[in-house]
């Protein structure tokens, strides 16, 4: 009566004072019992004076819920790292995520399993080819937080920050587009070294990306009257100067309007957003879009710090997108209709 059963739902745990091949004296033995047998299982514990405790109830419904939560689009969430998903699902995701990002990432069939499906590697790697690690997940199949660990660790390009281009002579991918825009461009605050989080990049509007969104304000400069960029975690309201402890000649003005965002934000959520000009309430940030734009000559140029303070960081969990959302939308009115009465 003690041996595991297929298809029980009670999982026991208890302190064995006898001998048996997988018993050993003063060690914890765990397993399944089925439901119909759970009170004789209690009962010849009790007789026998086994101490014991029941770790899970109702087993099933636990493996019930975790095999059905293939959502719709389930790689749209930041939770689908944290769920378990079906072999079918994680194929897709493989050739969903080596797709996305060739430049790195590279899906070799290695074989076949013995029901004949196929065995994927996925190779990451820097373009030149270097020693490598080796790492394989679920060599057991029920021990499914193991190939969760995989997919999870490919999915780390979560944490990217910057760019994904690699510039000549360049040893890393990436430049920090908020260093790449003309403005200061790669003095204190940026690192001139392509491996670092906040490289500026060879020159200023290297990137595509900042090139065509400092062509298209360039080009409408004289209707663009105001310069959000939205960044997060930290929860503040910037404004220039970023690339100088100076204050800029509107200083004044824009303090006093970031402080009524932030007080606006106050209102709608009770969260406390700093404000400041961002050299001094953070640090010096050179080549930053915000001081591009606004020595472009839009005014009410500023960085939004969305939240948190740190708790979750980039990892912020979906359902604080929403009061994050209403409470930005109330800082950006603030800003808005302040614009209106001053043009
Ligand atoms: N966290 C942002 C960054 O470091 C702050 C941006 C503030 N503005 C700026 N021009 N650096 O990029
Ligand atoms: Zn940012």
């Amino acid at each position: 009566m003690f041996l595991c059963t297929l298809n029980a739902l009670n999982l026991v745990i208890f302190k064995i004072m006898t001998h048996s091949e997988n018993i050993k004296k003063d060690k914890e033995v765990h397993f399944f019992v089925n439901a119909s047998v759970i009170n004789d299982v209690k009962a010849e514990l009790k007789q026998s004076t086994i101490l014991y405790k029941v770790l899970m109830n109702n087993v099933q419904d636990l493996i019930e819920a975790q095999v059905v939560n293939d959502t719709v689009h389930p790689r749209s969430s930041v939770s689908y790292y944290e769920q378990y998903h079906s072999l079918k699902e994680i194929n897709s995701w493989m050739d969903h995520i080596t797709e996305k990002n060739a430049d790195i990432l590279q899906k070799i069939c290695i074989g076949s399993s013995y029901e004949k499906r196929p065995l994927y590697v996925l190779k990451v790697q820097n373009k030149t080819p270097k020693n490598a690690i080796w790492i394989d997940c679920g060599i057991h199949a029920r021990e499914w937080v193991a190939p969760a660990f995989c997919i999870w660790f490919i999915g780390h390009h979560r944490m990217w920050r910057k760019s994904r281009s690699r510039h000549a002579n360049d040893r890393c991918i990436g430049t920090d587009m908020n260093r790449n825009f003309d403005a200061g461009w790669c003095g204190e605050g940026a690192s001139d070294n392509s491996c670092q989080q906040t490289y500026c990049g060879p020159y200023p509007e290297s990137e595509p990306e900042v090139m065509a969104v400092t062509s298209f304000l360039k080009a409408h400069k004289d209707n663009i009257k105001g310069y959000i960029t939205i960044h997060s975690y930290s929860q503040m309201v910037l404004f220039p100067y970023s690339y100088t402890m100076n204050r800029s000649k509107d200083h004044d003005e824009l303090q006093l309007l970031a402080k009524k965002a932030a007080a606006a934000i106050r209102k709608t959520s009770r969260k406390v957003y700093q404000s400041g000009p961002g050299a001094e309430t953070i640090y010096l940030a050179p080549g930053g879009s915000d001081d591009w734009a606004y020595d472009l000559g839009i005014k009410y140029s500023f960085t939004f710090e969305l939240r948190d303070k740190g708790t979750y960081g980039f990892l912020l969990p979906p359902h604080l997108i929403r009061p994050t959302c209403i409470e930005a939308l109330s800082a950006v009115k603030e800003i808005a209709s302040h614009i209106m009465i001053n043009i």
